[in-house]
């Protein structure tokens, strides 16, 4: 179809937090690292905050896509900006005002990403889309790695993509949750382009020979 190309950006959620820079280095293969910030209040789950993220970002030889599960992303995200990331997510569902704070962390310098939950609908941002660079469609609920991919959540990246066409604009389309073999041509074929994907990449035995794998099956069903 189009020759749109497909980003494979495993989350170390799934890694070896031992041995956290080996586990980045691991996937040096992939478009970008996705960070899996999680606060135990917006999320069920605590993982690790600013300063592991720095730590990663000094480590990384590939870009740091941060996704935070937190509350109150208003006061909390620049800061996450602040630190160089390539990319800085925060959820619809935890800030009062998602086109200032994208605002926010375009001027501080990294991507601004929004996040819809399962439950939460795509209709009221269509129109701000030019305000985003990229919008993330959880396709699990958020909170665990090694859920089950949610195929129901595709009319919302049917949806988004062809507003992103309407606006003219280069809107990455991610999704996150359950992203495997079996799963990503499903999501590519409905419009995403940026896919996290965590226990199946960490749960592989060559990472590389599964990123790959990833791309391509994605690439196929673009
Ligand atoms: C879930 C996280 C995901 C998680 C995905 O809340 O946002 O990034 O790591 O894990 P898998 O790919 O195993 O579903
Ligand atoms: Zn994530």
């Amino acid at each position: 179809m189009s020759s749109r190309t497909a980003r494979i950006q495993p989350s170390i959620l799934a890694a070896d937090f031992a041995n956290i820079q080996t586990e980045v280095e691991r996937i040096a293969s992939a478009d970008g690292v996705h960070v899996d910030v999680m606060d135990n209040h917006f999320v069920p789950n605590l993982t690790f905050g600013p300063q592991m993220v720095e730590a990663v970002q000094r480590i990384s030889p590939i870009p740091l896509d941060v996704h935070l599960m937190i509350s109150d992303a208003d006061r909390w995200a620049p800061g996450y900006a602040e630190l160089g990331v390539f990319s800085v997510t925060f959820h619809a569902e935890a800030t009062s005002d998602p086109v200032a704070l994208a605002r926010r962390l375009r001027e501080i310098g990294s991507r601004a990403s929004i996040a819809l939950k399962p439950g939460t609908a795509v209709e009221p941002y269509l129109d701000l889309l030019p305000e985003f660079d990229q919008v993330l469609v959880m396709t699990v609920e958020p909170g665990f790695g090694g859920q089950s991919f949610m195929a129901d959540m595709m009319p919302k990246l049917r949806a988004l993509r062809a507003a992103a066409e309407r606006h003219g604009i280069d809107l990455w389309l991610q999704v996150d949750g359950g992203i495997a073999l079996d799963t990503i041509a499903v999501a590519a074929e409905a419009g995403a382009d940026t896919f996290v994907a965590g226990s199946s990449v960490y749960g592989a035995t060559d990472l590389d020979v599964a990123i790959a794998g990833l791309r391509t099956a994605a690439s196929h069903a673009h």
